[in-house]
């Protein structure tokens, strides 16, 4: 296996450009980097900015001028998520795939049964899975310290409100954008945004509670859902049966003030006892029914974006497997997303995510 890797960065839009290709850039084991995106403009700027030499509107001009290229990161707009990794799977690469990994639970299985097909992974761009406490409590889940899961507390609250009425601006950080921000539509156009606050964040909630609980599948969903002033969803409030029997519920809204740094809660209780996850607060508390007890209180626990595209290098160079996998992690949080907004569009009728197939 060659030392260094030459990769892919398809959409050099605002997650790209403030986190992806600093932290390429960063990586002592990435050769080159490819700016892929279909708007000339957005690859221009990153490549000014970052003062990258390689520019490209599609994956495959990319692997024609460097077919050392093995791996991408898929950061396009929602929607267009599946063409984008399709086409650059047709290219044979191992990918990185911002969430949601697709709108459509049809497409992230057709993307799962294509990687495996040709023997490339799919690794999701989760993050709060790496963070310390949250791999302790895994590490808890995993020994069956808190047993059979039979019921699961989710919820997250962030500061998207701004994002998903199609005012970016609102958002920007002190100083302004790295290079860009996110175009009005990318969070508030269904066209393109595929959903809102569920899409865009209550996809980090539900993937998180799939990787503890990674016997859990969602059997049948039914949600309800309030857009405020958005075109797009806002406010979340989702049940699920799993395939398990367990059940669990998911909610979230993205109208907390500016300032505020929200909560992405995961609370499972299982037949031994309960742990308690915080993806923003950085707290984890556990309690068996024996009386054990652990707590981790709440702390500044930083955001491990950095860490996706150094996992995919880890795949192109030493043959790592993914821990957030297309197959499972991503695609099942897909089908809750996709069987909850199908229901919200229903008043709350109840999905079987079976459906999603038929
Ligand atoms: N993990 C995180 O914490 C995190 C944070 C922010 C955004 N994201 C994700 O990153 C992704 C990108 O979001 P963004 O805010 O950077 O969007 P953006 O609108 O700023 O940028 C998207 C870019 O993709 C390009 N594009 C669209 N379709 C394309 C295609 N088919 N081929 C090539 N280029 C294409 C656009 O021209 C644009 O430059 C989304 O999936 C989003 O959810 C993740």
């Amino acid at each position: 296996m060659s030392e260094k890797a030459t990769v892919a960065v398809v959409g050099a839009g605002w997650w790209a450009t403030t986190m992806h290709i600093p932290a390429l850039l960063k990586n002592p084991r990435v050769e080159k980097i490819l700016l892929v995106d279909k708007n000339p403009a957005a690859a221009k700027a990153a490549a000014e900015k970052y003062n990258l030499q390689f520019q490209y509107s599609t994956i495959a001009e990319a692997k024609a001028a460097h077919p050392e290229l093995k791996g991408a990161i898929i950061a396009v707009t929602h929607q267009a998520h599946y063409a984008a990794a399709m086409e650059s799977l047709e290219q044979g690469l191992h990918l990185l795939i911002e969430k949601p990994m697709t709108i459509y639970a049809r497409d992230a299985k057709a993307l799962a049964d294509k990687a495996d097909a040709i023997g490339v992974e799919i690794l999701m761009g989760y993050t709060f899975p790496y963070m310390d406490h949250a791999v302790k409590a895994k590490g808890y889940i995993d020994e069956g310290l808190i047993g059979d899961i039979e019921y699961v507390a989710c919820s997250m609250s962030s500061i998207t409100y701004d994002l998903l009425k199609g005012h970016p601006e609102k958002f920007a950080p002190d100083g302004g954008y790295t290079v860009t921000g996110p175009a009005t539509t990318t969070y508030s156009e269904p066209s393109v945004a595929g959903g809102g606050q569920s899409v865009l964040q209550v996809t980090h909630l539900a993937a998180l509670m799939f990787h503890f609980a990674q016997e859990l599948r969602a059997d049948t969903v039914t949600a309800f859902m309030n857009n405020l002033e958005a075109k797009v969803d806002v406010v979340d409030a989702i049940a699920v049966r799993m395939n398990t029997g367990a059940l669990a519920i998911v909610g979230s809204t993205g109208n907390v003030g500016m300032g505020d740094p929200g909560s992405v809660e995961v609370h499972l209780h299982g037949s031994k006892g309960r742990i308690l996850v915080d993806g923003f607060s950085g707290e984890m508390f556990m309690r068996l029914h024996n009386g054990r007890e652990e707590h981790i209180p709440r702390h500044n626990a930083g955001y491990p974006g950095e860490i996706p595209s150094m996992k995919l290098v880890e795949i192109i160079l030493d043959g790592a497997k993914p821990a957030f996998p297309g197959r499972t992690n991503g695609l099942y949080t897909v089908e809750l997303l996709e069987a909850a907004l199908r229901s919200a569009a229903q008043d709350g009728m109840p999905v079987k995510v079976a459906s999603l197939y038929t």
